[in-house]
């Protein structure tokens, strides 16, 4: 006995026609996403005489005081948010005295480049140890090799300050110590410098996906930095800092890396009322650009669904390292 098949009724209710024309799709976006929002991250190393390629991230160099300056230029024009600048010193020590100098390298780059664009971008700077010091820590150690929370509170104030006295606009305390953004707040408005923001690294979790960054700053680290960046299994807890950032001052908080945690970001996005940055990081990069050059992915598709995904799940700012090509391509669509 063959059974009777009962017609199918053909749907009324169609997703599909929304789809029906690039128009059409492009009309009914849910998320945007604009050269504005994205923030370019540039290293600078003291004492180079050309840009220095860096292995792990293709396309992304060691900058020059030079080249930094044009790289500057190149992304005001491009109409993107702003930089984010890492130094990278000739010489480290235990204490990172390189990031305290006014000639550190750091701050001349933060000078350099504020001179350079003015305000036509937002010139921020990382606030943190791990570039300066030997052992590559984010912060000062005990004589028993633990990473000494408070001590290390005193050193990223005068880091702010220094920071601000270079031009500055938004200073990045990325160590993850407990009260950074209270102390460099407090230390930046002592000073006079009440207009400099802070860009808090919030939600920043110890992740595999650094390891690219850890070239691009010829990091000295040998060991983790689970004792200060967050568990990778905890999101209720990136929610907590975010929290806690904005309670001591943070204009903006930030949550690091972006793709594995998007959820975390989301929470974020809804628990906060301050604009939330997301950064998509070197390791995030370095898998696109290996898988598209060896062409199993689409790379400009790639990187356009990488950023619209960060800026849908909830970030208002990406912090790039695609942030100037992106918006090539953003302006040519
Ligand atoms: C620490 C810092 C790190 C990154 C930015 N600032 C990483 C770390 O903890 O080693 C990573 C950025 C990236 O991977 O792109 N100051």
């Amino acid at each position: 006995m063959v059974e009777q098949v009962p017609p199918i009724t053909p749907p009324t209710v169609r997703p599909r026609r929304l789809r029906t024309s690039a128009a059409m799709r492009r009309m009914v976006a849910e998320t945007a996403l604009e050269a504005r929002q994205l923030v370019l991250p540039v290293f600078v190393r003291e004492g180079l005489d050309e840009p220095r390629p860096i292995g792990s991230m293709p396309g992304v160099v060691q900058h020059t005081r030079d080249s930094l300056r044009a790289a500057a230029t190149e992304a005001a024009e491009l109409g993107i948010g702003g930089l984010m600048l890492f130094g990278v010193p000739a010489h480290r020590d235990p204490v990172g005295s390189g990031a305290l100098e006014p000639s550190g390298i750091l701050n001349v780059a933060i000078a350099d480049v504020v001179a350079e664009v003015g305000d036509a971008l937002t010139v921020m700077s990382d606030l943190c140890l791990d570039e300066f010091t030997d052992h590559g820590h984010c912060g000062l150690l005990t004589p028993d090799g633990r990473v000494d929370n408070d001590a290390t509170l005193a050193v990223y104030a005068e880091m702010a300050r220094a920071h601000a006295a270079a031009g500055v606009h938004m200073v990045g305390p990325s160590g993850m110590m407990d009260g950074q953004v209270a102390v460099v707040r407090a230390a930046l408005d002592g000073a006079g410098h009440t207009d400099v923001s802070i860009l808090a690294y919030s939600a920043k979790y110890a992740s595999a996906f650094y390891g690219p960054f850890r070239e691009a700053v010829d990091s000295c680290l040998d060991g983790d930095r689970r004792t200060y960046q967050q568990d990778p299994a905890n999101a209720v807890e990136g929610v907590r800092e975010a929290l806690l950032d904005v309670e001591q001052g943070a204009d903006v908080v930030m949550v690091k890396p972006a793709l594995a945690y998007l959820d975390v970001l989301r929470r974020v996005r809804d628990a906060v009322d301050v604009p939330v940055a997301a950064y998509n990081i070197s390791g995030e990069y370095a898998m696109v650009e290996a898988a598209a050059a060896r062409g199993w992915i689409d790379r400009e598709a790639a990187i356009l669904e990488t950023l619209t995904s960060i800026r849908r799940a909830g970030a208002d700012v990406v912090l790039t390292y695609w942030a100037a090509e992106a918006a090539r391509l953003l302006a040519r669509r």
